[in-house]
């Protein structure tokens, strides 16, 4: 490869060097420096990169070839459900109708708009069995955020807001959850996994009282396993009058076949960029809609929409409401495309969706769990974990050798060191969207890997070998960040 297409595009840059052609300019030419207001004109021109439309081109197919996407190779990443995302979803959230729109204009001009994302919150409250959803979060947490802060303003009302301090989470949960707990302002209270890695029931008994504003729980939980006692932990928690809340970002394990509603949740979110084919690995945007019962409907964001007749219109009549809590009505993007998904797949699509997923991780668990230590016996739901810890004693390789081996042949590592509650954890989720042929490729590759620990463990701690980055330093990268162009000059 030529050694400019690993430079960066400041570097390529050469004065006069352009990627446009631009027509005569038939208008008025104005001397920005004279006719623009004193508070709008810059001092420095903008540096921006001269370069050709060839080396433009260049620039970014050798940096895309760098990446690694789902449409590189499998992307096993457990608990982020890295699927593919159908190419028909970015030609609908392509059309003019929806990419020009501009969120400001009047819901008169733009009731096609409204009228989807009305939809959209009918049938992901169909999905989840739950009475209204907001389309508002930005992203999972963000749901969850909005969910507590609507717990909140339930106590609050209702004079028990002082009173009730904590909120519960299982020690298996995903790790947004007591970071939410916390910046809404309450007390987390652990509890622990059984030897199973599901709720300790006694120990949620223990700390349930009438400080409890809520119990946060994901289900299929971070081990990828479902919940046995699930009709109790909820009604443990509302007897004490606490709420209950389902992190539904698993949800790609569950549709059609079981749903927080009849549960009996009082809230729940999803995360429409994992389970509803947002594309996400980037740093987003991503949706994270909630969905309440009826109890919390009062609390949710403003402005929401509503349809009256066969109109759409905007409310946001909601004295008790948590309020605004992102710019007009979520990632719009992201909320077509989940649409678009919807729709393609169909009720019985989605079913099938769910089945195909949990099947998937079930076979890819069976194919290498001789290889693995597998810490959970009973089947897994959408994604399962296996331990290296056997490797690691043995042969001094870890978790994170093993996931860094895998790019060699061609396939994302899986999430390391996560959940917390198994040593030297790798989390795999193959996602529904492989077929046989990637499962055993990504079956084969483990099994490979294991024996190459055995024969030659030093190469797996080299590894990887063949990416155009071997190892990064990590600790400098999150300790020293270089962020820009100009930081990485100093
Ligand atoms: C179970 C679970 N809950 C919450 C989240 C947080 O979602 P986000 O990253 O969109 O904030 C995730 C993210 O993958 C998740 O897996």
């Amino acid at each position: 490869m030529l050694k400019e297409y690993n430079e960066l595009i400041f570097e390529i840059s050469q004065p006069g060097h352009v990627s446009y052609d631009l027509p005569e300019n038939d208008v008025p030419t104005y001397d920005l420096t004279k006719d623009l207001p004193e508070y709008l004109n810059r001092q420095e021109v903008a540096k921006l990169p001269e370069v050709s439309e060839l080396q433009l081109v260049r620039h970014y197919t050798a940096l895309s070839n760098k990446n690694f996407g789902i449409e590189s190779g499998p992307y096993p990443l457990g608990s982020c459900t890295m699927k593919y995302n159908p190419k028909v979803n970015e030609t609908i959230a392509a059309l003019d109708g929806f990419s020009q729109i501009h969120p400001q204009q009047e819901p008169e001009t733009a009731q096609g708009a409204l009228e989807l994302l009305y939809n959209l919150q009918e049938y992901l409250a169909e999905i989840t069995g739950m009475d209204h959803i907001s389309l508002q979060p930005a992203a999972g947490a963000h749901g969850e955020l909005a969910a507590i802060l609507m717990f909140k303003a339930f106590h609050e009302v209702n004079g028990e807001g002082v009173q009730r301090k904590n909120i519960i989470v299982p020690d298996s949960a995903h790790g947004t959850n007591p970071a939410t707990a916390t910046v809404a302002g309450y007390e987390t209270i652990e509890i622990p996994s059984t030897k199973e890695g599901i709720i300790d029931i006694e120990a949620l008994k223990q700390v349930v009282n009438e400080k409890t504003a809520g119990i946060m729980l994901t289900n299929p939980n971070t081990a990828g396993l479902y919940e046995r006692d699930i009709q109790q932990i909820v009604d443990i928690v509302h007897q004490v009058g606490g709420l209950a809340y389902y992190d539904g970002a698993n949800s790609n394990a569950i549709m059609g076949m079981s749903n927080p509603g009849t549960m009996g949740f009082d809230a729940v979110h999803l995360n429409l960029h994992k389970t509803f084919t947002g594309p996400h690995g980037g740093g987003g945007p991503g949706s994270g809609p909630i969905g309440v019962k009826a109890n919390l409907e009062a609390f949710l964001p403003v402005p929401r929409i509503e349809k009256v007749d066969e109109h759409y219109v905007i409310n946001s009549d909601y004295p008790q409401s948590i309020g605004r809590i992102k710019g007009n009505f979520g990632n719009f993007g992201v909320n077509v495309r989940a649409y678009s998904y919807i729709r393609t797949m169909g009720a019985d699509g989605l079913t099938q969706v769910s089945k195909d997923a949990v099947l998937n991780s079930n076979y890819l668990k069976a194919r290498i769990k001789e290889y693995y230590d597998v810490p959970f016996a009973q089947h897994c739901m959408h994604e399962f974990v296996v331990s290296c810890k056997r490797q690691k004693v043995e042969h001094n390789v870890n978790a994170k050798d093993i996931g860094k081996r895998l790019l060699d042949y061609g396939i994302h590592s899986p999430t390391t060191y996560f959940p917390l509650i198994v040593e030297e954890c790798l989390m795999i989720e193959p996602t529904e969207t492989e077929s046989i042929r990637e499962l055993d490729q990504i079956a084969d590759a483990f099994i490979s890997i294991s024996k190459e620990i055995m024969e030659d463990p030093e190469m797996v701690k080299q590894a990887p070998h063949l990416t155009s980055v071997r190892r990064l330093d990590e600790t400098t990268a999150a300790r020293k960040p270089v962020l820009t162009y100009q930081a990485s000059l100093q």
